[in-house]
């Protein structure tokens, strides 16, 4: 038998919706088998039922050709299957090692050895090339490696078959890189994986096969080798997809934001933003680029008001907005998406019609004399709602139940319908598949085109390098470099981004 997995014919209901319906998924020994499939597609739902967390209300699982019952996730071990959770679960106080055993502790007459357990880790850490510091604290770790940690931990459970739940969402460029490696010494080492992306490139670049499922149906299973972006694009949302946005040239017109010699300090006092100068003028898009931590955030909250400068300007419509209240720079001209929807984006417990007036609902018609006007609230929300094409049972739904994507449309919506005259979009589709990616980003050159200036923050260079008019490259808090998309390539970025300097030739592109 060749498949280490097969689910067969499975259907998971949740109330009021079919999340699996009639799913076949059939995993080769030795393989990267991708499932793919846009957000709410039923993807998490189906591992899910794999790993035991949740039961098929129909449908077959084998595992090495032997039928099984997975009636929970201990079950689940035993069979050898892992799962790299999109929200990992590790505890932030606990070492590496504690994090790696918890729950399944050597417990010889009910102690553990720790110096065992250490060294079981190192072990496995090399035999499977994932660098970690057995004895370091959670919460003093990267991202990229405490995703490590959640693999070293299915691996010390003895996982043969590895599920990783959209690993890649949380990682960057870099660090990206690293676990495909990661993932190829699995397979020659002998495991299989299940890979959830929407990541059409990293597909073609490690998987094997491919199962697409598009709105809780199974639509079938294809060979890397024998498709292509535009097919596997096609396939997962039902119908052509357009990956090189289209767009004319910009049309710069005076400066909307210009910031000049900003200072920022970070919560220890080390300057996050240190003399920083950047401008975009109406009519363009500047895109970001850089590595995770180089000042980003920082950046963006200060223009917003959500952080102080220590000194510097920023001047949005020529006016000086620095260390001015969040309010007031949004009535200025300020548009904001920000990076964390969750944090700053949304009121996850109030309905998405409230939501989508977050910004205005002090005022007319919202708003008369401190009283709501509910009535037109809604009536926005709903225009809004379907403007945006954000899909949600109602406008009274909270705003927690609507999945990432329609989250992020409705921020859009409200940000974009303000009409200001700066749009910040930060990391405007992380997490988003490429329907809604391509939609967001005829949003932006919608506004770019209505003459409005755009600040485009994004970790992916793909994206920054195909919106973008300009580039902006950010390192150690500082633009190091202005370079123009159609000249540059991911290379030359990438080496920008670290600090490098040696690859342009004088001239070539103009420093700030
Ligand atoms: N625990 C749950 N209760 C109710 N509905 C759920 C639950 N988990 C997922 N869903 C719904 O099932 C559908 C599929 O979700 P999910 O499997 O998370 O999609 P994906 O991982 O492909 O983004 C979505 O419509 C989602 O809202
Ligand atoms: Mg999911």
């Amino acid at each position: 038998m060749e498949y280490v997995i097969e689910m067969l014919n499975i259907r998971k209901e949740f109330p009021g919706i079919v999340a699996n319906d009639n799913i076949t998924l059939q995993v080769k020994k030795g393989e990267i088998h991708a499932l793919l499939g846009e957000n709410g597609a039923g993807k998490s739902t189906l591992m899910n039922v794999l790993f035991g967390l949740y039961q098929p209300e129909r449908g077959e699982i084998r595992v090495n050709g032997k039928k099984v019952n997975i009636t929970d996730p201990n079950v689940a071990n035993n069979l050898g299957i892992g799962m790299v959770h999109q929200h990992f679960m590790l505890v932030d106080k606990f070492s590496v090692t504690e994090n790696i055993i918890l729950g399944s502790e050597p417990s010889k007459a009910g102690r553990i050895n720790m110096r065992d357990a250490i060294k079981q880790v190192r072990q496995l850490s090399e035999q499977y090339g994932l660098r970690v510091d057995p004895e370091a604290k959670i919460s003093d770790i990267s991202v990229g490696m405490q995703q490590r940690v959640e693999i070293l931990k299915t691996l010390y459970r003895g996982a043969d078959i590895l599920i990783f739940d959209e690993p890649t969402a949380v990682l960057t460029p870099q660090e990206i890189k690293e676990l495909i490696e990661i993932m190829k010494t699995l397979i020659k080492e002998g495991k299989s994986i299940i890979l959830i992306t929407h990541k059409l490139k990293e597909i073609m670049e490690v998987c094997d096969r491919v199962t697409v499922i598009r709105k809780g149906v199974g639509i079938g299973t294809v060979n890397v080798s024998d498709t292509n972006p535009n097919e596997l694009a096609s396939l997962m949302v039902g119908r052509d997809v357009v990956f090189k946005t289209d767009k004319t040239e910009a049309n710069p017109a005076a400066s909307v934001l210009d910031i000049k010699d900003l200072v920022i300090k970070d919560t220890r006092g080390v300057a996050a933003i240190n003399g920083l100068s950047l401008e975009v003028r109406a009519g363009e898009i500047v895109g970001i680029a850089g590595v995770d931590g180089n000042g980003q955030t920082e950046l963006i909250e200060a223009i917003a008001g959500l952080k102080k400068a220590e000194s510097g300007t920023i001047s949005l419509n020529q006016k000086e907005i620095q260390n001015l209240k969040p309010r007031r720079i949004t009535e200025s001209g300020l548009g904001h998406i920000p990076q964390d929807r969750h944090k700053h984006g949304l009121v996850l417990d109030f309905p998405i019609g409230e939501n989508m007036v977050l910004q205005t609902y002090y005022k007319k018609p919202y708003s008369k004399n401190g009283i709501l006007n509910y009535k037109n609230i809604y009536q926005k929300a709903k225009t809004l709602i379907k403007d945006y094409d954000v899909r949600t049972p109602t406008e009274y739904t909270l705003a927690r139940a609507l999945s990432g994507g329609n989250q992020q449309k409705a921020i859009i919506g409200r940000e974009v319908d303000r009409d200001p005259d700066l749009l910040i979009a930060a990391q405007p589709t992380r997490g988003l598949d490429v329907g809604a990616i391509e939609f967001v980003h005829k949003r932006l050159i919608e506004q770019r085109d209505r003459g409005k200036g755009v600040l485009l923050i994004s970790f992916e260079l793909d994206e920054v390098l195909n919106v973008s008019d300009r580039i902006a490259v950010i390192y150690e808090g500082k633009i190091v470099a202005i370079v123009d998309p159609k000249q540059t390539t991911e290379q030359e970025l990438g080496l920008l981004m670290a600090g490098s300097t040696v690859t342009r030739k004088e001239g070539e592109h103009s420093n700030v």
